[in-house]
């Protein structure tokens, strides 16, 4: 499939279901399911096992995705050193690469690689990291993503506090004018998500409360989408 245009967000909000929600043994299927939902990318996380204890998707995997969806796919990389894999991740398919501000001491410049190498850029913080630390890159980000667990793991607690953070870089990203994203990711369900908009988020991702609704994932995600208007 061609690699498809990214959806405008600006003042919506858009739901990115997280495959490390789904069943990795049926990951197409899963990503067929989505089709037509009303979510409106897709979020990838890959996992190195040093910089978050657990290990999931890489480029071969991306590079199937690819093959099966023409929605775009937003990548989450939790792994040390995200610099030296960008060009891979960008020719596999990626249409996001998001990095963690914790493990790039050169965030402006792979910032301004991965915008480069024609992919939205995103910076990730986790819930012990200062907004602060992004003050200086934000006009680089595409996206600025907030952790609202300790990465690694889903089907995690919300940890409120980190509501807070998406608050004041909401109050940053409108103070200077900027178009970036604002994304939550970790514990975000159908009981907090109006919170998280509520706090500046525009895009919420979203795996144990898409994957494991009852009725499958493209109702949760419509369930989701419902809470945010009902
Ligand atoms: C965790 C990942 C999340 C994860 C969220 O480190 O970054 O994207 O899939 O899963 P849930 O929605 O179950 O918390
Ligand atoms: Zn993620």
């Amino acid at each position: 499939m061609p690699r498809s245009t990214w959806p405008p967000c600006p003042g919506a909000v858009c739901i990115a279901p997280s495959l490390l929600g789904a069943d990795f043994a049926h990951l197409a299927e899963a990503v067929h399911a989505l089709e037509g939902s009303g979510a409106e990318r897709l979020h990838v996380d890959v996992m190195d096992g040093s910089f978050v204890p657990n290990f999931t998707f890489g480029t071969d995997t991306v590079r199937s995705l690819r093959r099966e969806t023409a929605l775009p796919l937003e990548l989450h990389l939790m792994i040390r050193e995200p610099e030296r894999h960008l060009e891979t991740f960008a020719a596999a398919g990626a249409d996001g690469i998001t990095i963690h501000q914790e493990v790039s001491p050169h965030l402006h410049r792979s910032l301004t690689t991965i915008r480069g190498l024609d992919c939205r850029a995103g910076a990730a913080i986790n819930p012990s990291t200062p907004v602060t630390l992004l003050s200086d890159v934000l006009e680089l980000c595409d996206l600025a993503l907030v952790m609202t667990i300790n990465p690694g793991f889903g089907g995690q607690k919300l940890i409120p506090r980190t509501l807070e953070k998406v608050a004041a870089l909401r109050n940053e990203i409108d103070r200077r004018g900027l178009a970036t994203e604002l994304e939550v990711d970790g514990g975000v369900d159908e009981r907090n998500a109006r919170d998280c908009v509520a706090a500046g988020a525009t895009v919420l991702v979203a795996g144990t409360a898409v994957f494991g609704h009852a009725d499958g994932p493209a109702p949760g995600v419509r369930a989701m989408l419902g809470s945010l208007t009902g």
